[in-house]
């Protein structure tokens, strides 16, 4: 594939390169820019942070999992590029070695790229902001200090530049349909060649698909990449619907959600880390059908629809039909997910991740649970949950429990026991099923505090 960009602002034209090459391995190996670092390789340490600029403004990715293709057209800042042409440092830079805040050094480029991106997005939730890099021996107290103390400097000017001509000069004309590997500008032309090439990989934001290549050493075979298709991102807002196209990354559903449903948005600000919600797709994070994806279990308790596509032919479906049993779900050869639409209501939703860490973790379980109120009885509910089966899964028994019954403690224990025929989870490296089993039924309970205004979140510390 031919891709074009611009790596701290100097026009880059690459030819037929292999689409499956990283942005970390091409900077380190064939730029010899080093400052870039390789931890984790798999999106885990933000040793390897790149700010990237396009239409969209800048933010902070995992170079390790992101394929040469991905940045065709954008701007690409490394940590050699913070700095002004003169040698001045960055305010991040400054405050980085006046806070004492680096020791080995080897997080400290990642680091000071996340920073860097966070001062010129103006974000001063620092700890959300770092909490996809990884340090093993400063300790974080002087790195939040110095995020601290650059908040008031002005970005320098060569990064102000940059955010206002975010796109390379030049980029490469698409691919004709008829080639191994594409990047579409456009659904229709996805859609064409998808039906041709029903065995091609789909590489939307490559939180998954990236580690099949930097860890299993995958062949992904012929590539379609999503991310130039723009009709597939963002929100439509109707009076009824809110619809995400799939390429809406996580990071842009947080923020849209959290008017209308913000334990959603907070779940959400638990997913992965900023780097790796800047990536991630809320469609593939649906398609690629993980029993402990964090995004399905509330889009079911929300009672979405699916929007699939293949060729011209569109269907819709409830989005928890679309699991059908572990690695199963309902999609033909070459059709795609074109997007979900969430239905308008009343917010009686409640997303509960548990995990080991609080960032940057996979749930143990997720239970996003809705129960409409009338009278003082339930009289609608849903209780949708990962981790406690192969896909993400509703606890029709419990539920059964609880739908026309009072709203109290003893409809709760009584739907508690009933979740045992719901659900044989099973004993990993995450949870054993028995603290499954148990934290799934406790999270009825929790509801129930959580609704009726007795204070839940664990996190809180009260006098
Ligand atoms: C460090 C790290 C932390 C993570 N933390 C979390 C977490 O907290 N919670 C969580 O739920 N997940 C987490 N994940 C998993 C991952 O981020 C999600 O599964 C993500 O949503 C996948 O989306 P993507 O856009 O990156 O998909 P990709 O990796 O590009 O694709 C994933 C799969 O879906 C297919 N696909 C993608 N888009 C479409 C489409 N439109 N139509 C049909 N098929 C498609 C691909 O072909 C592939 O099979 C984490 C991953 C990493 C690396
Ligand atoms: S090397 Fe660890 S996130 Fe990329
Ligand atoms: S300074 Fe050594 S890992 Fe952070």
């Amino acid at each position: 594939m031919d891709v074009t960009f611009l790596l701290n602002g100097t026009h880059v034209s690459l030819s037929d390169i292999s689409p499956t090459t990283t942005l970390l391995d091409w900077l380190r190996e064939e730029r010899h820019l080093c400052g870039t670092k390789e931890g984790c390789n798999e999106g885990d340490c933000g040793a390897c942070t790149v700010m990237i600029t396009d239409t969209e403004g800048s933010r902070a990715l995992n170079g390790c999992i992101l394929f040469l293709p991905q940045v065709n057209g954008k701007q690409v800042t490394t940590v050699e590029g913070l700095a002004a042409a003169d040698g001045a440092l960055h305010p991040v830079q400054t405050a980085m070695i006046d806070h004492h805040a680096s020791q080995c050094g080897f997080c400290t480029p990642g680091f000071v790229v996340s920073m860097a991106t966070a001062h010129l997005n103006g974000a001063t939730d620092h700890d959300t902001q770092l909490a996809g890099n990884l340090c093993r021996c400063t300790g974080y107290a002087p790195i939040i200090r110095a995020a601290v103390a650059a908040e008031g400097q002005p970005v320098p000017q060569h990064l102000i530049s940059l955010a206002k001509n975010p796109t390379a000069p030049q980029q490469p004309q698409p691919q004709p349909d008829d080639s191994r590997h594409i990047q579409p500008r456009t659904s229709d032309s996805l859609a064409r060649w998808y039906v041709d090439n029903p065995d091609a990989t789909l590489v939307a934001g490559a939180t998954d698909v990236g580690l099949w290549v930097t860890k299993q050493f995958r062949d992904l075979g012929p590539i379609a990449f999503l991310n130039n298709c723009a009709d597939l991102r963002g929100l439509q807002e109707t009076v009824s619907d809110l619809k995400f196209g799939a390429m809406t990354t996580m990071s842009d559903v947080e923020t849209a959600i959290a008017p209308h449903f913000p334990s959603f948005a907070a779940m959400i600000r638990r997913y992965g880390s900023v780097q790796v919600r800047n990536a991630a797709t809320i469609g593939g994070n649906i398609a690629n059908g993980s029993p402990i994806g964090d995004g399905p279990p509330a889009l079911i308790a929300l009672g979405a629809t699916l929007h699939l596509r293949r060729g011209d032919r569109r269907r819709t479906l409830p989005i928890e039909d679309f699991f059908i049993e572990y690695g199963k779900q309902d999609r033909q050869a070459g059709e795609f997910v074109e997007a979900v639409s969430i239905p308008k209501q009343p917010d009686t939703l409640r997303c509960y991740k548990l995990s080991k860490r609080f960032d940057q973790d996979i749930s143990a379980v997720c239970g996003c649970l809705s129960m409409d109120l009338s009278g003082g009885k339930v009289t609608a509910v849903r209780l949708a949950y990962g981790g406690m089966a192969g896909i993400p899964k509703r606890a029709a028994h419990a539920e059964a429990a609880i739908i026309g019954q009072p709203f109290t403690e003893e409809t709760m224990r009584h739907a508690m026991a009933a979740m045992a025929d719901d659900f044989q989870p099973l004993s990993d490296m995450r949870a054993s099923a028995a603290y499954r089993l148990q934290t799934a039924q406790n999270l009825l309970l929790r509801y129930l505090y959580d609704i009726n205004g007795t204070a839940t979140n664990v996190q809180e510390v009260r006098p």
